[in-house]
């Protein structure tokens, strides 16, 4: 307890006094209770994911660990409140480290507010297939942006003294077939894109903890890869925590100690028993147990468990709403406003019809072990009393609907709902209004990949008849990530509010009607169709075996050991997101960076100085007549010689622009954003020659450029 020592010399310390037993006690978990009997030792459990006993005896506190990918999930079990934030890749549609610091920090507090130590958050496996059942957990497309807002969100989460947590590592880039499937991809492709971003979240935000993931990756199973955990995080990476395993993705005792998995959860299969004897056979040597032990305690006493545990009170509902709010304000995405049908003027309209399934009761959300619990249950109702929690695989709408907020921002207009499952009706309740808000949908959960980015439901045709009735329409998405617009020519205007938690409407409503002026950016393309992505067909687990391969919850490991591996080759390599399409010169539908305001921003000016990084600035100009925030993106074109994709983005800067402000933006980049692998020397290096340095609005507008030359 002495804090003027490190927390590797007082792990140290510490664990010269255990005994072996006491030792494996920290090195796996004791049941999910949500899956089936715990631990009859794990009575001090706080019903969380998971929990790791810690050393009573001694006055370790055990680690108490829960999922909170976007808020604190399965809260309504233990009766307590959780604020819903906008999912993790609408915060990324921000480019604002700084809410993704205070996205991170909410989630912390609220963990300790109900007596939590450790959160399961940080999802940040790119996008590849954007099909994935979690790209609303993850960040998006690009590992720049990607890996820099998980690093602040981290940050964030363990400011409040949580251990913090980076997933699923590594390239767990689809849901299908997740406990078997073998990602496979060559090292320069996957150390410049998937690992990346763990690799950037990292060193911003220095993790207590990795969580491995479930599929393999080149063959081997992430939880007993040596070349992931070992060589990769441990060895090149030096990082100090500890690796803990997704629930139930172990496969071994002596390969997964030997290769670095630290914990196993939720259970001891590998870890306990079966540990402890390969320890006395001499299989498992005793200094990689102290290893594995070493690294979890002195996460503990890094991230501030120890010092500072957990204290329960009520989570501050009020101050949270609020952030949950600007969040979400700043995540919209403006993707069309044809005639500037928005912001609408609630003083110069006199009909407003409300159109889409739900929108008279709430908003959807993510949902799998991310889900967080709405406030009263589900807002559609239609789960028994009893059941009124979240659950794994159900839509859960929450309680903010849109039709009110809308009626409470415009209460001298006239609202009128249609819940849009009859074109013809929907057309009828279209025709005449001043405006026709559409509101979309189109749900994720975790395990039950997306077949199509198309909208479910029928949705599409409803939106057709409704546009040919009334022009005047804004379609809202309420998605996990891009969907198809067949309509897209159709409709006046087009708003991205992803899932936009607990006071999505009413964000929502404050950027219809103005008082919010969107700035949001896509942290991820939007195709032209399915046909367009690097996999047009999602690549499923062989059909003799589809039934096992349903998660549709969470399986039994029995099950899980006998699933037959298949091989799904990413030999895009490294064309993923916005670098696939431009390589492959495809138009898409919006492009990666892509965000309007209700203002416009003119760029002149771009200067780049090199020295020991990259000096740019650029001038950017809010031309139109409202306050607004631009984010300035730069993105480099690499020298023909490196084989790179035709741009990446290297860096940005997001400001606040009164109408008519000029402002000089710069922003220092370090030169290893100009870097690629280099296969023969195992490293990052800069390659000479010339790069063409661009700034502008978007990944597809970059009216900006100029050349570099490295020697
Ligand atoms: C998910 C993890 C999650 C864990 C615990 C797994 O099924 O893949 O992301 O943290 O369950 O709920």
């Amino acid at each position: 307890m002495d804090k003027s020592l490190s927390p590797d010399q007082r792990a140290d310390l510490l664990l010269r006094q255990l005994t072996l037993d006491q030792k494996l006690q920290l090195m796996h978990g004791t049941g999910d209770p949500h899956e089936g009997p715990v631990d009859p030792h794990a009575s001090e459990s706080n019903g969380g994911s998971g929990f790791v006993i810690g050393l009573p005896e001694i006055g370790l506190p055990g680690i108490q660990i829960d999922d909170s990918a976007y808020g604190v999930a399965y809260s309504a079990g233990s009766g307590r409140y959780s604020t819903a934030l906008p999912c993790n890749l609408a915060s990324a549609a921000t480019w604002d480290p700084l809410a993704a610091q205070k996205y991170g920090q909410m989630i912390g507090q609220e963990l300790r507010d109900q007596g939590y130590n450790m959160t399961l958050g940080g999802g940040v496996n790119l996008a590849r297939e954007p099909r994935d059942a979690r790209t609303f957990e993850y960040l998006g497309e690009d590992p720049l942006l990607a890996g820099t807002m998980v690093g602040n969100l981290i940050q964030g989460v363990q400011s409040t003294h949580v251990i913090g947590d980076i997933k699923h590592f590594a390239m767990n880039d689809q849901e299908s077939g997740r406990h078997a499937v073998s990602s496979n991809i060559g090292e320069r492709a996957m150390r410049e894109t998937d690992l990346l971003a763990f690799q950037l979240g990292i060193e911003i935000g220095h993790p207590g903890a990795v969580m491995c993931s479930y599929n393999r990756v080149n063959e081997t199973y992430a939880c007993e890869n040596e070349f992931l955990l070992k060589t990769v995080l441990k060895g090149d990476w030096k990082f100090p925590g500890f690796v803990i395993s997704d629930w139930l993705a172990t496969h071994s005792t002596v390969q997964s100690s030997h290769a670095g998995l630290d914990n196993e959860e939720p259970e001891n299969t590998f870890y306990g028993p079966a540990m402890k004897q390969a320890v006395e056979s001499g299989k498992v040597p005793l200094a990689e147990v102290d290893d594995h032990v070493h690294r979890i305690l002195r996460t503990m006493f890094a991230a501030g468990v120890v010092d500072d545990p957990p204290k329960k009170q009520v989570p501050d509902v009020f101050v949270h709403a609020q952030l949950a709010r600007e969040i979400e304000q700043k995540s919209i995405v403006l993707l069309e406003n044809r005639d500037h049908l928005l912001p609408l003027d609630a003083g110069h309209i006199h009909t407003i019809a409300v159109i889409g399934r739900n929108a008279d009761r709430g908003m959807i959300s993510g949902g799998g072990s991310a889900q967080v619990d709405p406030p009263g249950g589900n807002a559609i109702g239609d789960i028994p009393e009893a059941e009124r929690k979240a659950d794994w695989q159900r839509a859960i709408w929450f309680p903010d609907a849109p039709l009110a907020a809308i009626k409470a921002t415009a209460p001298g207009v006239r609202v009128t709902f249609n819940d849009g499952s009859d074109p013809a009706a929907a057309a009828a309740a279209a025709e005449g209004a001043d405006a026709v808000l559409f509101f979309a949908y189109q749900w994720m959960a975790e395990g039950v990949d997306l077949p199509t980015l198309g909208l479910p439901d029928g949705q599409d045709a409803v939106i057709a008849a409704v546009t040919q009735a009334n022009p005047h329409t804004v379609v809202v998405l309420e998605t996990g990530g891009p969907v198809l617009m067949p309509w897209v020519k159709d409709v006046s205007s087009i708003v991205e509010s992803w899932y936009s938690g607990s006071m999505g409407a009413t964000a929502i409503a404050d950027v219809l009607f103005g008082a919010s002026n969107p700035s949001g950016k896509l942290p991820i393309t939007f195709p032209l169709a399915d046909a367009d992505l690097p996999h047009p067909k999602l690549i499923t687990p062989p059909p003799a075996s589809q039934e096992d391969w349903t998660d549709s919850d969470k399986m039994s490991l029995k099950l899980l050991q006998g699933l037959p591996s298949f091989d799904v080759t990413y030999d895009e390599g490294l064309k993923v997101g916005y670098k696939w399409y431009d390589a492959e010169h495809k138009p898409v539908l919006f492009p990666f960076g892509f965000g309007l305001s209700y203002s416009t921003f003119a760029y002149t000016n771009l200067s780049v100085t090199t020295g020991s990084a990259l000096s740019v600035s650029v001038t950017v100009k809010n031309t139109g007549t409202r306050a607004g925030d631009e984010t300035a993106q730069i993105y480099a074109a690499m020298p023909a010689s490196t084989g790179e994709p035709p741009q990446r983005l290297i860096g940005w800067v997001k400001a606040s622009l009164l109408p008519g402000e000029e402002k000089r933006l710069s922003v220092e980049i370090p030169l290893e954003r100009l870097a690629v692998w280099n296969e023969s020397g195992h490293r990052f290096s800069v390659d000479p020659g010339t790069y063409t340095i661009t700034a502008g609005p978007d990944s597809r507008d970059q009216p900006l450029h100029q050349s570099i030359n490295r020697p």
